[in-house]
């Protein structure tokens, strides 16, 4: 077997890639690697892991490891093996490749998406422990399930996203809605005009609430295609929801993911899901108690 690093993919071993990371998610019902990853596959530099048989021929696993990382300062990794390729040592020489190149092993956090047991014995296999934990919650959207109703706090005023108007007050609510958190703290201006961008931005699903005429949260709405990541069917996602740490507590959090969710069912959702850290349980809280359940979740393995 042949493993090296890239920093640069030819076209073709982009599409490669590609191919392999979609044969992954079709048989194991996940992405193995994360959109902002696939997205740049083919532009720029990076820090690509390819295994191929022998050298030059096609790939059959494939790793990414980000060393601008986290806001935790932590190196942040993903990794794949075609399923017509595995159980042959190929995800055993990408974690040996990854965990040589990290500066730090410890601070080396492998993403599974999905706990598989062929996931859970990879990290088993290099004494690997569980660092985090990322639920992925879902609710169905259907008529049988109706949603709860909730009073919007005094004073307060539900508007949609206006682009070009209200990126700096969404940012600041942001930062501080997020100071604690390894990906979502610290966002730009840039960051939300870049997702402003992609194809599945909509104005009309991202709603702020504001008080005095101040913005004191908001929710973010995003459509997933159907995918084999999505259960086969098109599905709803409560992105983001931010409160102003003042604002917190006095039930605008339900509020606005209800907005969302009207606006998802009225597009015909079948069902909506979130992503929320395992240990944040008064967001958790919020969410059960609007009908969601635990749907299955995301491991960050980490070195020792
Ligand atoms: C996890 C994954 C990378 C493993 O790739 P692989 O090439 O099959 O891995 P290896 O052949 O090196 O196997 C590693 C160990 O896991 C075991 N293993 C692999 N698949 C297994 C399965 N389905 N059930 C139980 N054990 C399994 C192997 O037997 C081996 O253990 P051993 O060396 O003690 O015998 C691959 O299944 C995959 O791409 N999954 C989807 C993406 C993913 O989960 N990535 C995150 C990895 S932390």
């Amino acid at each position: 077997m042949d493993v090296i690093w890239q920093e640069r993919l030819s076209g073709a071993r982009a599409e490669q890639v590609r191919d392999l990371v979609a044969a992954a998610a079709e048989v194991d019902g996940r992405a193995p690697i994360g959109e902002h990853v696939m997205m740049n596959l083919g532009n720029g530099e990076g820090n690509h892991l390819v295994a191929t048989e022998r050298p030059g021929g096609p790939v059959v696993g494939y790793a990414y490891l980000d060393l601008t990382g986290d806001n935790d300062g932590n190196v942040v990794a993903e990794l794949a093996v075609h399923p017509s390729h595995r159980r042959q040592g190929t995800g055993s020489a990408l974690v040996e490749g990854l965990l040589a190149k990290a500066p730090d092993p410890a601070a080396l956090r492998i993403w599974a998406h999905g706990e598989t047991p062929a996931a859970t014995r990879l990290a088993e296999k290099f004494g690997l422990r569980r660092a985090r934990e990322l639920w992925r919650m879902r609710r169905p959207l259907s008529d049988a399930e109706p949603l709860p109703t909730r009073a919007t706090p005094e004073g307060v005023v539900l508007r949609t996203f206006r682009p070009g108007a209200d990126e700096a007050a969404m940012v600041a609510v942001n930062n501080r809605a997020f100071s604690w958190h390894p990906e979502q703290g610290g966002w730009t201006e840039e960051d939300v005009r870049a997702r402003e961008a992609e194809d599945w931005f909509d104005a009309d699903g991202f709603f702020l609430a504001e008080r005095d005429g101040r913005v004191i949260g908001f929710h973010w709405t995003k459509v997933h295609p159907a995918s084999p990541g999505t259960g086969g069917e098109p599905i709803g996602e409560v992105y983001v929801v931010g409160i102003d740490p003042d604002a917190q507590g006095g039930g605008l959090g339900s509020v606005l993911t209800l907005a969302g969710l009207h606006h998802l069912r009225s597009l015909g959702l079948p069902a909506v899901m979130l992503y929320v850290e395992s240990d944040n349980t008064s967001a958790i809280r919020v969410y059960q108690k609007l009908g969601f359940d635990k749907w299955d979740a995301d491991v960050q393995f980490a070195g020792k």
